[in-house]
């Protein structure tokens, strides 16, 4: 092992010049100007695979953005592991809130910022590297490896359900290991065991025919955005909970183990909500931050629009308001379901002065992995030798749609292991990754790939 590790430590320069390349490439999946970026980073990824000495390297189209695969499968007798990434970001505004531009990658201090960097490019490139020292240093891998990354995370998966059931014998694996996550805080390594869900709606409400005077006509109708602050007000109770009608139904409680391990974790309110530049958190009564984060159901506002939004003042009584809401959903709770109980809802309480309409934009399912398999022990072990420090267990609040399809399909436990951190500005300005994190993280892949082949796995 200690030369794989040292052979690691020789190439950090290397990794990241290459790393630069991958990150130069302004792949937003949300972005139709951007579909041969997209392409581009497809075929780049596809190179480089075959550049480490993976086999069978295939970029499969998609009517949406492709799947990249390849696969190393001489480890007879041995598990087979699946690695799954994106390589599509979010897009990139406001632009002038980067301190360098987000497709130019650059250095400060111990951090490396682009677009991508730590979501999700830098993270699954980790397992890119640590494929390549078994496979530079002439002995293979000790287990089997395949890879399969997605253009289309940032925009929901819209393919990848449909292509891991079409393609259900190529990716065949006995475990699942993602990277798109973030570690519980700095020298923390982390194993996560839980993804929130999300159900994403669209909500236009329509008043008068067309806009009008404020003036002539102020007094006589509905304003579409006040009905719609009021729609949006009345969503939340004053305790912070939700009043769409049986939006805990389903809800999977915390355990009282999960509970305490929770309050275990060195986490401060005050400093959190200094950090956020809050005078004070905010959330369902009942619930510590760390419950309400993972563990807990929560109604968002994005973004509501309408009216005059322009410089100066237009008196004008807008014809239509519009807001993007969207619901995080955890264990239990179905995204098409909770969507159904949001629509009547709110056209239940919607004013006979307006109408109103709603959508959904696109959903994804909340996942509980199991914390007793193979993989997360093989993971468990991996961490504590690059780190030093035993892991700790955690949840996330963010959403990996596809996790609940691998398990249901490829019947694979997921291993969430990730190498991001929560103050690295994901989907914002100035997204970075700490170089630390970056490097231990390919250690642990070298550490991974042969704790998981040591397991005594019965196949
Ligand atoms: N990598 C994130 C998911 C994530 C974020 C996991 C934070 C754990 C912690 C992923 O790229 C993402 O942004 N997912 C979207 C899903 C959506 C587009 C369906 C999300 O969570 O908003
Ligand atoms: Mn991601
Ligand atoms: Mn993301």
């Amino acid at each position: 092992m200690d030369h794989l590790i040292d052979y690691v430590e020789k190439n950090h320069d290397r990794y990241l010049s290459e790393l630069f390349e991958f990150l130069r490439i302004p792949s937003i999946s949300g972005d139709p100007n951007r579909r041969d970026d997209v392409l581009k980073a497809a075929h780049w990824l596809a190179a480089h695979l075959g550049g480490i000495g993976m086999e069978n390297v295939q970029v499969f189209p998609t009517t949406g953005n492709p799947m990249v695969y390849a696969d190393w499968l001489h480890a007879a007798g041995k598990p087979t592991l699946l690695v799954y990434g994106h390589y599509d970001v979010q897009p990139v505004d406001p632009l002038e809130l980067w301190t360098t531009p987000p497709f130019e990658p650059s250095v400060r201090d111990e951090n490396l910022y682009a677009r991508g960097s730590s979501d999700d490019k830098g993270q699954l490139f980790i397992h890119l590297k640590g494929v390549e020292a078994y496979l530079k240093n002439g002995r293979g891998l000790p287990v089997n490896v395949k890879f399969i990354f997605e253009g289309e995370e940032e925009i929901g998966s819209v393919h990848l359900e449909g292509f891991v059931r079409e393609k259900k014998d190529l990716l065949k694996a006995n475990f699942v290991l993602i990277s798109d996550s973030a570690m519980f805080a700095y020298d923390f390594p982390s194993i996560c065991y839980g993804l929130r869900g999300l159900s994403y709606m669209q909500v236009e409400v329509t008043g008068p025919n067309k806009d009008l005077h404020s003036g002539t006509f102020g007094g006589a109708v509905h304003n579409p955005l006040q009905a719609l602050a009021e729609i949006i007000a009345s969503l939340h109770d004053k305790n912070g909970k939700v009043t769409v009608k049986g939006f805990y139904d389903d809800v999977i409680p915390l355990t009282r183990k999960e509970r305490d391990s929770f309050k275990r974790l060195p986490r401060k309110d005050s400093a959190f909500a200094k950090e956020l530049g809050v005078k004070q958190l905010w959330g369902e009564k009942g619930y510590t931050t760390l419950e309400r984060l993972w563990g807990r159901p929560t109604l968002e506002v994005n973004g509501m629009w309408g009216g005059f939004t322009g410089e100066g003042a237009k008196t004008v009584l807008p014809s239509k308001a519009f807001a993007k809401i969207s619901m995080r959903l955890v264990p239990g709770q179905d995204p098409d379901k909770v969507a159904k109980l949001f629509e009547k809802h709110v056209k239940a309480i919607v004013p006979k002065s307006v109408t109103v309409s709603v959508e959904k934009l696109h959903g994804g399912k909340p996942a509980l992995t199991p914390i007793d398999s193979d993989a997360v022990k093989a993971a468990y072990e991996a961490l504590r030798k690059a780190w030093w420090k035993k892991p700790v267990y955690m949840r996330e609040g963010g959403s990996i749609p596809i996790v609940v399809e691998f398990q249901q399909t490829l019947k694979a436990p997921t291993v969430l292991l990730g190498f991001g951190l929560p103050d690295e500005n994901a989907h914002a300005p100035d997204e970075h990754l700490n170089l630390k994190n970056f490097f231990k993280g390919i250690e642990t892949s070298v550490y991974f790939f042969d704790e998981l082949a040591s397991m005594t796995w019965k196949g």
